[in-house]
């Protein structure tokens, strides 16, 4: 689905009443990479890429979805009986579930959805899912929940629904995105700050270029919870020597290295990515505040060695994308981005020679993996937000 007409003429195929619309971002992220839910900070922009809601209260008790962009797939719920179900439904079941837990009251309604996000790219459909049906229902149930307590709720909808144990960045990305911004967001406090994204450090205009290998993952199949309970094994031996450290925060490179018989190597090297990507992103947010882009880009490569190397949730064809574009001078910072184990890659590239050196990465891809890359250019918009209907 490309357009929110499209989604409200689609609405009304399905349903009587008169829809209010709906659009929630996906998100890029700068840099912080698997430090969400490590007590780090994170650089995520929202994109102009994202989900359309068309969606009213229906006056009974259920709540009937129909996915425009899967066939038109449909389903109700009775909002008192709501369980686990499988694939997508999950994201939508989640929400209700968090909201009826927490007591908010909602009742029946009917939703259109559907978008021009790649699904499993990396670019978090499923929190702009997650974060764009909360979103409409605290404002056509007039609940009155400020986006912070709405990205607390998407995010506790993962975990339990969809069963991936996330940080916050996604949801919080989507529902806080600024155009020409990014956000600098403390993942403890759920403070942040806009900072300007201009790409231009006065000699060079760049731009930021995904390429998505092609190759999808599936964040609940596994590999993402992994990491996060080795490295909560790992902090958790942290916190045994003492008490006040509540997250990875307080632990420095040199204590993890200090410590380092006491770990498997896995949980080890998981440990030494966090505390240096956690001190990665401070600096990062300064060269960004600073305008120095060539200082972040180098930045961006040292993320994907980590996390390629140490995290190990990058794969084959990223770690190609990323060598790839290392080797041209007109790319000054590139890493795989997002929960990893596939999805894209996110470059800055200089904008003039950008056709030419894309083109480059991506047949070089091809070449190797028999795989057509997709080139997405990203502009970052702002966050979750009702759309006005224009009336004819
Ligand atoms: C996924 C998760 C996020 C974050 C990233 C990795 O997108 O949903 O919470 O952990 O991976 O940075």
């Amino acid at each position: 689905m490309q357009t929110p007409q499209q989604a409200l003429q689609n609405y009304q195929q399905h349903f009587p009443e008169e829809a209010r619309l709906f659009f929630s971002p996906g998100r890029v992220n700068l840099l912080g990479e698997h430090v969400d839910y490590n007590g780090g900070f994170v650089l995520p922009a929202a994109i102009n890429k994202g989900i359309w809601f068309a969606i009213a209260p229906n006056h009974t008790n259920s709540a009937s979805f129909v996915a425009a962009d899967i066939n038109e797939e449909s389903f109700s719920v009775e909002l008192n009986n709501i369980t686990k179900q499988s694939g997508w439904r999950n994201y939508v079941l989640g929400v209700l579930h968090i909201l009826k837990k927490q007591k908010f009251e909602i009742s029946g309604f009917n939703c259109l959805f559907g978008g021009n996000i790649p699904q499993g790219a990396g670019l978090s459909s499923s929190a702009a899912l997650e974060a764009g049906l909360v979103f409409a229902l605290n404002e056509i149930f007039q609940i009155g929940l400020s986006k912070k307590q709405l990205a607390l709720i998407a995010q506790e909808a993962e975990h339990s629904f969809a069963g991936t144990k996330c940080g916050i960045m996604d949801m919080f990305a989507s529902l806080h995105g600024k155009e020409d911004h990014c956000l600098f967001l403390d993942c403890i406090t759920l403070d942040y700050e806009y900072l300007p994204l201009m790409l231009n450090d006065g000699t060079n205009d760049y731009e930021l270029v995904l390429i998505d290998s092609k190759v999808h993952h599936q964040l609940n199949d596994g590999g993402y919870n992994k990491r996060y309970q080795e490295a909560m094994e790992g902090l958790s031996f942290f916190q045994s020597l003492n008490k006040r450290i509540t997250s990875f925060r307080h632990v420095q490179k040199q204590v993890v290295e200090q410590f380092m018989e006491n770990f498997s190597k896995e949980v080890y090297d998981r440990c030494i990515y966090i505390t240096q990507e956690i001190e990665r992103t401070k600096q990062a947010a300064t060269y960004l505040k600073e305008n120095n882009l060539i200082e972040f880009g180098k930045l961006m490569y040292q993320t994907h060695h980590g996390l390629s190397e140490l995290y190990e949730v990058s794969c084959e064809e990223m770690d190609f994308l990323v060598k790839e574009a290392r080797s041209q001078s007109d790319v000054i910072g590139a890493r795989m981005m997002g929960g990893g184990f596939g999805g894209c890659t996110i470059n800055l590239v200089n904008k003039s020679n950008r056709d030419k050196v894309i083109g480059q990465i991506a047949s070089a891809y091809e070449k190797a993996f028999n795989i057509i890359p997709e080139v997405y250019l990203v502009e970052t918009a702002d966050g979750t937000r009702e759309i006005p209907l224009v009336l004819s």
